[in-house]
């Protein structure tokens, strides 16, 4: 569920009607619902809870909103003030989490290639955990824990080897995925951190990819988890906390019904209600993609003799890339629908290749020059995998609450564009 709905059959942000946005701060802009990210942070959490299912210290499991998806420092506060935490890979997410007011003992830290420098800002920032990712990564990890006279939390990430479905590009699961530890080589893993001055193993996690709407690879992946647990704890080691990774797929369009949160958190109880351990999650796109849209103009409609009808718009794949990069599919909205008929187009940018196409034959209804548009379900891999290719400005932001609503990124300027850049005098 999510709080873009039609005033007056024009389409709003909660109370904000989106030409008002469009006027105010031009297109293409990205426009998110507080109301939707707090709906879906309490929803995923109250399920959880509901299901008896606990974190450190018998409070809540953590939700550690996974910053990659969305990392503009409002909708990290907005997640914040509800007592998210955050999952970061790099040190920039770790300082955009802090900055926004996450304390560090709800940061985890992930990612397959961590450098010194970025393990030791998190080590000295004091985060729950470092998720580890390779034999080597754990060995530079406690070299640089004993320098600064500490013992590193980490998590081993094990590769469960479950495929997950989906698209290839996001699915990370499978041993021959870059991603985590083989299962295989868990248990002297995790003996050999145990005995190991530098680090304190409180804990192992798995993320088998994004974008899951079903279950049963999910359920699979966690009974080997929980297999593994076992395992470790009758070798007689400590494991206190189980991270399991991102959240569930969102309805991207009429699918049928992903999974629920309600399902979710009662398969979690069914397949690890009893392992008595501190569970920790990682979503991203189910709490931030429906909270979000990209709102755009139609430049022109372009036909073609032979029969093809294109709608250029103002936005690009530089704003949105998912389409370009994983054949993703966003549903594509009017903002004040007009009388007319249906018609079957094409949906591009401005960008100088074929592959700033956003869908290509979709049934849309009747468009002219000027209308808004938006983009559905936006919210999660959009603002911040955007780029200024074709010297295109960033695209901006803006929150909604409520009647209100607040530009929390500017669009930049062209001075500010060039003014970053150097040329040496030499040439
Ligand atoms: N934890 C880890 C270790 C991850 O690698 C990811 C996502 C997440 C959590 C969050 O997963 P989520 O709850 O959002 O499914 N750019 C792609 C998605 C890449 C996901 C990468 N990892 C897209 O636009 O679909």
């Amino acid at each position: 569920m999510n709080f873009f709905e039609p005033i007056d059959g024009e389409l709003a942000c909660e109370g904000v009607r989106l030409t008002e946005i469009a006027q105010a701060v031009g297109t293409p802009v990205y426009v998110y619902s507080s109301a939707t990210l707090e709906r879906h942070y309490t929803v995923l959490t109250d399920a959880l809870v509901g299901q008896g299912l606990k974190g450190r210290d018998g409070a809540a499991p953590l939700i550690a909103f996974a910053v990659k998806a969305n990392s503009n420092l409002a909708v990290l506060k907005t997640l914040a003030r509800l007592g998210a935490g955050a999952d970061t890979v790099s040190e920039g997410e770790i300082r955009r989490a802090l900055a926004a007011g996450i304390p560090a003992e709800r940061i985890v830290f992930s990612g397959v290639g961590k450098t010194a420098q970025e393990i030791e800002f998190a080590l000295k920032a004091g985060v729950s955990e470092i998720n580890v990712e390779s034999e080597p990564e754990m060995h530079l990890i406690s070299t640089i824990a004993q320098r600064l006279g500490l013992r590193a939390p980490i998590a081993l990430r094990v590769n469960p080897d479950v495929s997950a479905g989906g698209h290839a590009k996001i699915a990370t699961g499978k041993s021959d995925n870059k991603f985590g530890v083989s299962i295989s080589e868990a248990e002297r893993l995790y003996a050999q951190a145990s005995n190991n001055a530098g680090l304190n193993p409180v804990g192992v996690t798995c993320h088998i990819g994004s974008q899951i709407t079903d279950l049963a690879p999910l359920e699979a992946a966690f009974a080997k988890m929980a297999r593994l647990v076992a395992r470790l704890r009758a070798d007689g080691l400590s494991v206190e906390r189980l991270d399991l990774g991102g959240g569930l797929g969102v309805p991207y369009f009429d699918q049928p019904e992903p999974a629920t949160p309600a399902d979710y958190a009662a398969m979690i109880a069914r397949t690890l209600g009893d392992l008595d351990i501190a569970l920790s999650f990682e979503p991203g796109r189910m709490i931030a993609a429906n909270a979000g849209v990209l709102l755009a103009k139609v430049l022109h409609i372009h036909e073609r003799p032979e029969g093809r009808k294109f709608v250029v718009l103002d936005a690009a794949m530089n704003d949105l890339i998912r389409p370009a990069m994983y054949d993703a599919y966003h549903d594509l909205r009017p903002v004040r629908p007009r009388p007319g008929p249906a018609d079957t187009y094409d949906v591009v940018g401005p960008v100088c290749e074929t592959g700033d196409t956003f869908t290509r034959d979709r049934r849309l209804p009747s468009l002219e020059a000027g209308d808004l548009v938006a983009f559905m379900s936006a919210g999660a891999y959009g603002a911040v995998m955007a780029s200024e290719y074709n010297s295109r400005l960033l695209v901006p932001e803006v929150l909604v609450r409520g009647d209100q609503f607040a530009i929390v990124r500017p669009r930049p300027t062209y001075e500010d564009m060039l003014a970053r850049e150097v040329v040496p005098d030499w040439v």
